[in-house]
């Protein structure tokens, strides 16, 4: 029986990265996607043989389509991770970044759902990638707070829409987790004052991440579509 395909974009991202050599551990065969074509290739050396690369920036339909040409049929799991975060003031100046941060960060999950979608098993998972910056808000993020929460609205219709096929669809929300994307947060905050606001006490580490998409592919979390699971050491709600 050959294993089943994960498709993983911003693969070679701090979180993604972690999940890739997870995922490869349980048996899964990978197809990675990232805009950096060098940390891809040392990221496939260290992963078992089969593993796949496309070096890509997702930022339209078709981009998304090429990224995924030379991907093994058919895909089990998708797990888009690929985003950016960069700050920006409000006005026109800043529609640029805006134009990006939605393009990056929410455009291209519908455009790779309707890429994905024809070539995936029935019972496969789709996992976006929300944010503690869509339950909040950040002040100097406005552009990313709203591709966030457009993922919640896109993770909500496809699990809807393709419940039929026994496909779910779930949205995790990281909270402040130590990779380079929090580089930045964390030296304009402090790192004393971003953990006064967290209940367990310490920074998000990849690996808390990469464990709950794990736990929501196929094998576990069988009943459990059309949430956000958010991943923050209880800084929501605790
Ligand atoms: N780190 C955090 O604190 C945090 C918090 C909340 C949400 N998130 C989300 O988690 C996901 C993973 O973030 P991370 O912390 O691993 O960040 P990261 O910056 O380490 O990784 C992001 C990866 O995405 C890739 N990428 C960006 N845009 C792309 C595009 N258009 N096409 C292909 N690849 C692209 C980058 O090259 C990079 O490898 C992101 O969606 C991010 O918004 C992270």
């Amino acid at each position: 029986m050959t294993a089943p395909v994960a498709v993983i974009t911003g693969a070679t991202g701090g979180i993604g990265a972690v999940l890739a050599r997870r995922l490869a551990a349980d048996g899964w065969l990978l197809h990675l996607v990232d805009v950096d074509a060098g940390r891809l290739e040392s990221l496939r050396q260290v992963l078992p043989g089969g593993t796949t690369i496309a070096e890509s920036r997702l930022e339209e339909p078709a981009a998304c389509a090429t990224a995924l040409q030379d991907a093994p049929d058919r895909f089990g799991a998708l797990v888009h991770l690929a985003g950016i975060f960069v700050p920006h003031d409000l006005g026109p100046g800043s529609r640029e970044i805006y134009d990006q941060t939605m393009q990056h960060n929410a455009s291209n999950a519908f455009d790779l759902a309707g890429v994905v979608l024809p070539r995936m098993t029935d019972g496969g998972r789709i996992v976006l990638t929300s944010s503690l910056g869509f339950h909040r808000g950040v002040p100097d993020h406005a552009a990313y707070s709203m591709a966030k929460g457009a993922i919640v609205g896109l993770t909500r219709a496809l699990a809807r829409r393709i419940g039929n096929r026994g496909i779910c669809v779930n949205a995790v929300a990281p909270g402040i987790i130590e990779t380079r994307m929090a580089d930045d947060l964390i030296e304009r905050r402090g790192r004393d004052a971003l953990l006064s606001a967290i209940p367990l006490g310490r920074l998000g580490q990849p690996e808390d991440v990469a464990g709950v998409i794990a736990f929501l592919l196929p094998g576990d979390a069988s009943y459990i579509t059309g949430q956000v699971i958010t991943v923050d050491g209880g800084i929501i709600n605790a």
